[in-house]
């Protein structure tokens, strides 16, 4: 792959991948609606609007391998997960399919599995059970991934990424079990842009920590070997006593399982 875009590149996790990858690939295309710093060597700069089917197909032109990471990254209202993070990924996928694009790498979310009890431990099989409109946008775009895989061939990764920050720590008592660190996050992207073959992978974007709750063997591989732990950071963590909303600690999504709650949580198995 030697010609890559990246969506959503003037976000957190774009602008980190941006700073990495400058003259890894013969050209980073670099996509948001939010203004970018100026191109680089290496780097295209364009102002595309997920919404907008016309501007993302110009925008994907030539390119070999789609990472799109556009979209509302928390939970929102039905309106705002839909335009962004439903129609705007069907937008996606599908401009990449009539480009001729052959890899698509989709930033999917912890959330799309996040009512699943924290007790047990996740794989890329588990059964989706998303925690906000947000996670079902996730689930849609993990499904659209297999569809356009097994219907038009695309090779698709997607990445269950847990908590990315700019400033690079962890923050909180569930962030020692979630984070990625920037390192690693970019280590990821970067071997499923540049591993050779693979059909549908679902991947956890998560560091070494001693504490996660995914396990990647189904996808050892890629070869991605996460190098930070964020137990480093666990004493001064766990020192400030915030004790976790109790059903955020009774599941894998943590805060957003409580978010607009009227269940039983007694009968989520
Ligand atoms: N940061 C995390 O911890 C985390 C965890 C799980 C999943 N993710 C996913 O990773 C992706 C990136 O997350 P992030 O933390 O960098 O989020 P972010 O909000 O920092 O970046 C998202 C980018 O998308 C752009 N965008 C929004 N609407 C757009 C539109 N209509 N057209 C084009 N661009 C648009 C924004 O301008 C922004 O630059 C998201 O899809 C998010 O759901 C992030």
């Amino acid at each position: 792959m030697k010609r890559v875009l990246i969506t959503g590149a003037a976000g957190s996790i774009g602008r980190c991948l941006r700073q990495h990858l400058q003259g890894v690939y013969d050209e980073l295309r670099l996509a948001d609606i939010a203004p970018q710093a100026p191109a680089g060597p290496g780097e295209t700069v364009v102002q595309t609007d997920i919404r907008d089917m016309a501007a993302l197909e110009k925008a994907m032109e030539g390119i070999e391998c789609v990472v799109h990471l556009a979209g509302i990254p928390v939970e929102g209202p039905w309106e705002t997960v839909r335009d962004l993070n439903i129609d705007g990924c069907y937008n996606a996928y599908e401009a990449a399919r009539r480009q001729g694009v052959k890899r698509f790498i989709f930033a999917s979310s912890n959330h799309a599995v996040g009512f699943h009890k924290r007790e047990n431990l996740l794989d890329d099989s588990v059964v989706p059970r998303p925690d906000t409109r947000y996670g079902v946008s996730k689930v849609f775009g993990e499904a659209l991934g297999r569809l356009y895989a097994d219907k038009h061939g695309l090779s698709v990764a997607c990445l269950r990424i847990g908590t990315f920050r700019d400033h690079d720590a962890p923050l909180e008592s569930r962030q020692l079990l979630s984070w990625v660190s920037h390192r690693d996050m970019t280590q990821l992207v970067q071997r499923c842009i540049d591993h050779p073959e693979y059909h549908y992978i679902v991947a956890y974007g998560v560091s070494n920590n001693r504490r996660s709750r995914w396990n990647n063997d189904g996808v050892a591989f890629l070869g991605y070997q996460p190098q930070d732990d964020s137990e480093v950071f666990a004493e001064a963590i766990l020192a400030k006593g915030i004790v976790e909303d109790p059903i955020a600690a009774r599941f894998h999504g943590g805060f957003f399982c409580p978010l607009e709650f009227t269940g039983n949580v007694d009968r989520i198995d």
